[in-house]
Parts: C-alpha cells; structure tokens; sequence
C-alpha cells in the first residue's frame, strides 16, 4: 500500500493545456474519487498516475518515490477500465492468472493469488466459465480480479460500473466499498456520478476546467462547497439560485435583499460583502418546505410535481420567473397550477459572491465542524 502526491501537475495535448495545475495528497489506504462533468480531465488525470500519458510539468510521487519517469508496470498500480476487456476465450481462472503467468510467477502462487481473488470477489463458481457466459456484473467483477491478483499499491478504477444496468451498479458499488475495506488499499475511482462519489469516497476530488474546484470529504462537500459549481454538481436535484443583492452587513451575518424573497438575515460571514453587491443564495431543494413554515418564503405557481412515493418534487416558478425546486413530504397534497409557497431556513442558505465564490457558512452541522476542529 502507499501514498500518492501531486504537485502543480499540468497536461497538454499540444497547444491545448488539459490539466492547470493540480496539487493532492492522498493518505495511504484512503478511498479518493474524481467527479466532475465529462472532459473535465478525470481520465487523463488517473492516466497519469498510472502512466499511461506522459505528465507535462509537476511532480508525481508514489509511495514517497517520483514517478513521472517509470514505466506503468513499474509503479505499483493495477488499473479497471469502464471497458474490461476479458480474453473472451480464456476462461475467468486464465483471465486472472494471465498476467501472474507473464511475469513468470510460480503456479502455485498463481493458483493461490486467483483463489483468493475468486473467494473475495465471489467468483468460485464461475472460474471455468467463459466471458461470454457471465453477465455484465460478474465479467466486471473479473476485471477487478485480475486487479487484485497483481497485488498493487494502488488500485485505479475509470468508471467501473458504468455499463452495468441500475441496480447492478448499486450491488458492485458495495462491493468495491467492501473490497477497500478488506484490502486496506489506496484507490483512485474515476466517476461522473455523483451518488457513486458520495457514497464511495473518504475524499472526493471535484475537477472542472482543468483545476481541482474542491478536495474534501462529501459532507465538507455538500455542507460547505466552496463555489457555485461545487455546490451546482455535488446534490441532486441540483441547489437552487437567488440572485440577491445586499442590503446590509453585520455581526449578525449578511441581510440579502431580492425580489421573490423581500429581505433575509443569513448566519453568514460578511468577509469583504458590501452593501450594495451582487451576490447568488443557494438553497437545496431539500432544503425547502412546503408552506410557509420556516423563515423565508417564497410563492409560485405550481409546474411540475413528480410523486416519488415517500417525498414530491415540485417545482414552482414565481411572478417574476424564478424557477425554483423543492423536495416536499410525500403526502402532501399539491397539484400542477396550484398557487403555493415553499420556505426555507436562513442557516440552510449558501451565499456566493459576484465570482462565484462561496462565503464562510457559520452554522454548518457537526459532521463537517468536527473534522474542521471549528
Ligand atoms: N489524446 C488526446 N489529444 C488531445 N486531446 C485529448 C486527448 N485525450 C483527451 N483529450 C482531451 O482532454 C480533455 C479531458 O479528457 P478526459 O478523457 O480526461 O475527460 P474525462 O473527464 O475523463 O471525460 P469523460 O467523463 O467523458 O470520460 C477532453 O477535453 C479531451 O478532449
Ligand atoms: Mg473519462
């Protein structure tokens, strides 16, 4: 097992810079995810640390030792593509054992290594089938086998579960939650799934435009992200935005002004806000409340309710053609034209500056202050 470090690590193609910039330390044994919108950089970046493309400037250190010269099979990596590509007529023992043979290890070795890959993985009854007899979860359940088999320092999964259908994904998500905390090894998991970042990562690397946008654990994500495209990716459905100006800056926090809103004091630190600035509220839609029940309220008309059985999406659009999202008790009774409010707390709310820049929340719930120490 081992560490991993990035240091201002760049990647061009050509003229075209790919990755800007990014520093990340990942402890050993710990679980880190890349999320962010497709072409962001998440599969270059991964293919770097497994050095599958060439770092264009930046250090990068695994198990405390430079990298950016050695060859992929020199840096203690084994890597699970989206596409698994098994040898379709070896069967699941040869699959797993072929790269064992090729590095000439001894066959008892081998055999050992692929039982016990077999047994973790659940595979036993499987390893004298071919691919094309499995289906599309246990094939990739081979892949990570032949993972396992190398005994790598770090694990590199680029979008593993992505061809599996719904609810496979959710079992083979468990399933390498359950392999890392039985293998007590460092993994790198490449997704655009935001449920599979969050339930998966101690660490999740938000990447967009070439930076690493945010590092932190998915609550400080969720909780306390760090600008508006953070906080726009990291939940679902996606947080609501007010654009507000404001009105007023003090101890208390800062009072924001909009239309839809009238006036609201929010728990939040002024930092350099002045009276009179732009800035966006952001409000998750679970956040929300049907009626007007807590403290700031808004009133629309009702455009689309979608009955999920234990909750109900709705969305309202006000007079002055503000959309926005709420995730109401599934028992309420709400209809599409109704005219209705929805109110939030002012310590649910986020506030951005004019960049997009989030300001400091003050009252984030205990999850995310204890790991602060704030
Ligand atoms: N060989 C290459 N030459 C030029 N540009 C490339 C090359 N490989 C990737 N890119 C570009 O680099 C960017 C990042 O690609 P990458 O594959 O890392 O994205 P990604 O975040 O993994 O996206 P996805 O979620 O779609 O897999 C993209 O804009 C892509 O077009
Ligand atoms: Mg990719």
């Amino acid at each position: 097992m081992a560490s991993l470090s990035m240091k201002s690590v760049r990647k061009s193609y050509g003229a075209v810079e790919v990755i800007k910039g990014v520093d990340l330390d990942i402890a050993d044994g710990e679980f880190v995810v890349f999320v962010g919108p497709s072409g962001c950089g998440k599969s270059t970046l991964l293919r770097m640390v497994a050095g599958l493309e060439e770092i264009t400037a930046g250090t990068m250190e695994i198990g405390g030792r430079v990298v950016n010269d050695l060859e992929p099979k020199d840096r203690g990596i084994a890597m699970v593509f989206q596409s698994y590509a098994l040898y379709p007529h070896k069967t699941v023992y040869d699959n797993m054992a072929f790269g064992l043979h090729i590095a000439k290890a001894p066959r008892a070795e081998v055999d050992a290594k692929v039982r016990k890959a077999a047994e973790i993985l659940k595979l036993e009854p499987y390893l004298d089938r071919l691919p094309k007899q499995l289906s599309g979860g246990q094939r990739q359940r081979v892949a990570i086998g032949r993972a396992i088999v190398r005994n790598p320092e770090v694990f590199l999964f680029d979008e593993p579960l992505s061809n599996l259908d719904a609810a496979l994904r959710v079992n083979t998500r468990a399933e390498i939650a359950k392999l890392h905390r039985d293998l007590g090894a460092t993994m790198i998991y490449v997704t655009h799934d935001q449920v599979e970042a969050m339930t998966l990562a101690d660490k999740i690397v938000v990447l967009e435009g070439g930076y690493a946008q945010q590092i932190g654990t998915p609550m400080e994500l969720y909780h306390t992200p760090a600008n508006l495209f953070v906080a726009g990716f990291i939940g679902s459905p996606k947080m609501n935005y007010i654009e507000v100006t404001v009105a007023g800056v003090s101890t208390d926090g800062v009072k924001v002004a909009a239309p839809d809103i009238g006036e609201a004091l929010l728990p939040i630190d002024p930092g350099k806000a002045a009276v009179g600035d732009r800035a966006t509220l952001g409000i998750r839609p679970e956040d929300m409340r049907h009626g007007k029940t807590d403290g700031i309220t808004v009133s629309g008309n009702v455009e689309l309710v979608e009955r999920l059985g234990h909750e109900t999406l709705v969305e309202i659009t006000t007079t002055n053609g503000l959309d926005l999202k709420g995730i109401i008790d599934g028992t309420t009774l709400i209809s599409l034209g109704d005219t209705t409010d929805l109110s939030f707390a002012a310590a649910s709310c986020h506030l951005f500056d004019s960049a997009g820049k989030a300001f400091t929340r003050r009252e984030v719930p205990e999850v995310v202050r204890a790991r602060r120490g704030t």
